[in-house]
């Protein structure tokens, strides 16, 4: 089936991120969030992320100009039934998620996949919260979106091979590389991610070296384009920490107990770049 509408929950850096690859592929896109602030949020950022692929030549102007155009907002899912594909991208919460499944499924079309970018959550039992379980699957980006090559894509146990088939094809289309993985805890991406980024922190919390120290013996040492402490800021200390929730929880092993300290910094709401400040201070999105 050809997707000639792609509907987008969550405004946040992830959900922008995915509207706008999909527009610049020529789909139309309805963007969702719950506010009209935060949906006019993600439509600046999206603004500006075409803007820099303009102006380093990426992008011809004009088709960054018909990519906004392809681009509609809303603040619920009134729309929902004109939508060839779903995909979810909103907090990193169980419950708020099925929640929102049971309403996409209530809303969409039969047969309509319902997409999740969840970073760890079981793909299976988000499925189970519809009656279609066989359109349900895992469709995760790696952020920033308009720049990483990979999609995971999840098959829940109940995943259909139309799904997972669909949904491939939709990632080359959006320009990306689609890469299968089995419904575990975190799946690939984040079983390995996470716990590195999570003992940075012990190392930190543990004061086995400074903060610039540790990433900077990742990023010279290692190769690592950032190093861990900003790359959680960078993906967003919330989601890091619901990411070793997951991990902790559904593997069962106190190897992946999230470090106190990043508790703590998410009590504090020290998100990491999105609210200003995480393990550095950010300006206008640029660390200070
Ligand atoms: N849109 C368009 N262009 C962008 C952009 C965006 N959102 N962000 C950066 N750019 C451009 C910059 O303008 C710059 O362009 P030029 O090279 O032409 O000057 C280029 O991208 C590089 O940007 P910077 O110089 O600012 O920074 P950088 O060289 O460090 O590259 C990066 C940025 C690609 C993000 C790089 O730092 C990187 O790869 N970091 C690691 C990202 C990563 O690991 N992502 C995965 C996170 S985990 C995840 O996603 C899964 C999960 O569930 C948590
Ligand atoms: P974010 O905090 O930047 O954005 C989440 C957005 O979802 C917010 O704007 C919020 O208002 C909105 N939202 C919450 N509940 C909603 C609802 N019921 N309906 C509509 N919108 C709702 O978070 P993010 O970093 O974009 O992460 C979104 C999802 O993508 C999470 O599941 C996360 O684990 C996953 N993910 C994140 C990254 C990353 O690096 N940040 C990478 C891959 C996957």
């Amino acid at each position: 089936m050809e997707i000639k509408h792609l509907g987008v929950i969550g405004a946040g850096q992830m959900g922008n991120g995915i509207a706008q690859v999909a527009a610049v592929a020529g789909i139309r896109v309805t963007m969702v969030d719950v506010k009209p602030e935060f949906v006019a949020k993600g439509f600046e950022t999206i603004k500006k992320s075409l803007g820099k692929l303009v102006e380093k030549g990426k992008l011809p102007a004009a088709d960054s100009a018909a990519a906004i155009e392809r681009i509609g907002t809303g603040t619920d899912l009134s729309n929902a039934g004109s939508w060839d594909f779903a995909v979810e991208a909103i907090v990193e919460n169980k419950k708020v998620k099925e929640d929102l499944f049971r309403d996409l499924d209530a809303k969409c079309r039969p047969g309509v996949i319902l997409a999740s970018n969840t970073s760890s959550i079981s793909i299976t039992e988000i499925a189970a919260a519809t009656k279609r379980p066989g359109d349900v699957i895992g469709m995760h980006f790696m952020n920033p979106v308009p720049l990483m090559a990979l999609v995971e894509v999840i098959r829940g146990h109940a995943t259909s091979d139309a799904t997972a088939s669909a949904t491939v094809e939709l990632a080359k289309k959006l320009g990306k590389t689609p890469l299968e993985a089995n419904d575990y805890p975190g799946f690939v991406a984040n079983r390995v991610l996470l716990p590195m980024i999570n003992e940075a922190i012990f190392a930190l919390w543990e004061g086995v070296a400074s903060k610039e120290s540790i990433d900077g013996i990742m990023k010279l040492g290692m190769n690592h384009p950032m190093g861990p402490l900003t790359l959680a800021d960078f993906i967003g200390l919330d989601t890091c920490l619901a990411i070793m929730d997951v991990l902790h929880r559904g593997l069962g092993d106190d190897k992946y107990r999230p470090c106190p300290l990043l508790k703590k910094m998410v009590a504090a709401g020290y998100l990491g770049r999105k609210s200003g400040r995480g393990f550095y201070s950010y300006e206008g999105g640029a660390q200070k």
